[in-house]
């Protein structure tokens, strides 16, 4: 039976899912990646932290003694209710977002890429940008559209690596002073050397690609060769490609 404590938890998880100052994360390597990238932790709930030090005795040793230290324990029934998904392994946290600047995103880093991505629709391939863009090291993520770049299954789909860069939503996607390389199948074929260091590149939504204002607004306008008969990439793989053809 939880107590009043672990009720109030529980109740404060359920709430966050609506609110744009928390983070929800579900599972095991999203959690690590959050602790290891500094993520203020405000819960962490498990109804076995013992099998979630094992893991990080296996996966993450430089976390050992972390989960145990934070988590609270609640039944396996009540770690089900939580979410939309019963998470994988036995855990769900609260972190805070931490502070987003498009502006300071498009500013730092600027030999770094950035990643711009336009109304995309599907949270998954959303989440899986955010885990490229983190792996190769660029500068941020930003977004137009409605879908909230910090929901629970964006951030399943990153494992948590949304804290390790700048994530965000915008109004409009703004390169500054970086060259703006619309990514589009129509494009000129991809040329690893020609791309240029610190790039904002702009990759479309799932159905629809890239609209007519910021193609037109592009320095370039690249393709990802294809097998004739292909029309197009899945939106995180073709971020991939270009992340890692540089
Ligand atoms: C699933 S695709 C969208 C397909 C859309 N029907 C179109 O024709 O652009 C999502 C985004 O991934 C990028 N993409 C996918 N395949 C690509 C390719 N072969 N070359 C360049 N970009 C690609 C583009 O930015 C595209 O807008």
């Amino acid at each position: 039976v939880a107590s009043a404590g672990t009720d109030q938890l529980l109740a404060r998880v359920r709430e966050a899912r609506g609110d744009s100052r928390l983070a929800v994360l579900e599972g095991f390597h999203a959690l690590k990646h959050a602790l290891r990238f500094g993520a203020e932790i405000e819960a962490v709930l498990s109804s076995d932290p013992g099998r979630l030090e094992r893991m990080a005795a296996e996966l993450a040793p430089d976390l050992a003694g972390r989960f145990r230290e934070l988590a609270t324990v609640v039944s396996d029934e009540d770690l089900r209710h939580l979410g939309s998904h019963p998470p994988h392994t036995p855990v769900v946290a609260l972190a805070r977002r931490p502070p987003f600047s498009s502006a300071e995103a498009v500013a730092a880093r600027r030999d770094a890429p950035l990643v711009f991505l336009e109304d995309p629709r599907n949270l998954g391939n959303l989440g899986a940008v955010v885990r490229v863009a983190a792996a190769a090291d660029a500068a941020g993520v930003l977004m137009t559209g409605a879908a909230d770049p910090w929901d629970p299954a964006a951030l399943r789909g990153s494992a948590g690596l949304h804290f390790a860069r700048p994530v965000g939503r915008v109004e409009r996607l703004d390169e500054g002073e970086r060259p703006l390389i619309a990514l589009d199948p129509a494009g000129e074929p991809l040329d690893p050397a020609r791309l240029p260091a610190g790039a904002a590149f702009a990759f479309g939504s799932e159905r629809h690609g890239l609209g007519d204002e910021l193609l037109a607004r592009a320095a370039a306008r690249v393709g990802i060769p294809m097998r004739p008969g292909v029309s197009s990439l899945n939106l995180a793989t073709a971020v991939a490609a270009v992340l890692f053809a540089r």
